[in-house]
């Protein structure tokens, strides 16, 4: 076998999630933006991680308000997450044009994306600058599950036609291959 050919640093760990974060102010201003650099990090409390760029519209929301929503999207969604990762919400109301409907949350100010089947709320519990990125570490304070996507109480991924992002193309989860054994 020819050896392995080494990159330069970058980011190869695929596939990441891609979920559209909400944030701001349900009875006010609120934003949404796609992010592909997510992922759990803590099971007891929950906890998320986010990375955001300090220049987007929705990193001033998410440190005036210290709270966001991470709404998970079904494959029925890529073009709202084209189009929420693409304009910026200083110069469009990202709601109203794409035709999303803000939910009320349980503990946080940041709206829930009633579209999207599972809404994460999630409490910022620490900020870390990482070079282009700044990470949110967030708990997370309530979730919201559409029962359409659920069986036996699970969530259950062939109903979520859930879908993931590598390097800047998006796949439909699939066929399940295995399950835990412990
Ligand atoms: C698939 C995809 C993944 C993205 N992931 C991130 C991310 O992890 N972090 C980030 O800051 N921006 C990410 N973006 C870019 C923002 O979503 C985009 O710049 C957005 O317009 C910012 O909106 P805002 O200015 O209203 O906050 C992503 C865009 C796409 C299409």
């Amino acid at each position: 076998m020819a050896g392995k050919r080494i990159f330069p640093p970058t980011t190869a760990l695929y596939p990441a999630p891609v979920v559209l974060v909400s944030c701001g102010d349900f009875m006010g201003e609120k934003n949404a933006l796609t992010v592909a650099w997510t992922g759990t990090v803590a099971s007891d409390p929950p906890a998320v991680v986010i990375g955001i760029r300090p220049t987007r519209y929705s990193f001033g929301l998410i440190q005036r308000y210290g709270d966001f929503v991470v709404n998970l999207p079904r494959d029925e969604h890529l073009d709202i997450l084209e189009y929420c990762g693409s304009v910026s919400g200083r110069t469009e109301d990202k709601f109203e044009k794409a035709g999303l409907t803000a939910d009320r949350p349980e503990s946080v100010r940041a709206p829930l994306v009633k579209e999207f089947p599972v809404n994460i709320e999630c409490k910022v519990k620490d900020r870390i600058p990482m070079g282009s990125h700044d990470l949110f570490i967030a708990e997370v304070m309530a979730v919201h599950v559409d029962p359409s996507v659920l069986t036996e109480g699970e969530i259950d991924a062939e109903k979520m036609r859930a879908i993931a992002y590598w390097n800047g193309k998006y796949y439909r989860l699939g066929e399940r291959i295995g399950k835990r054994k412990v």
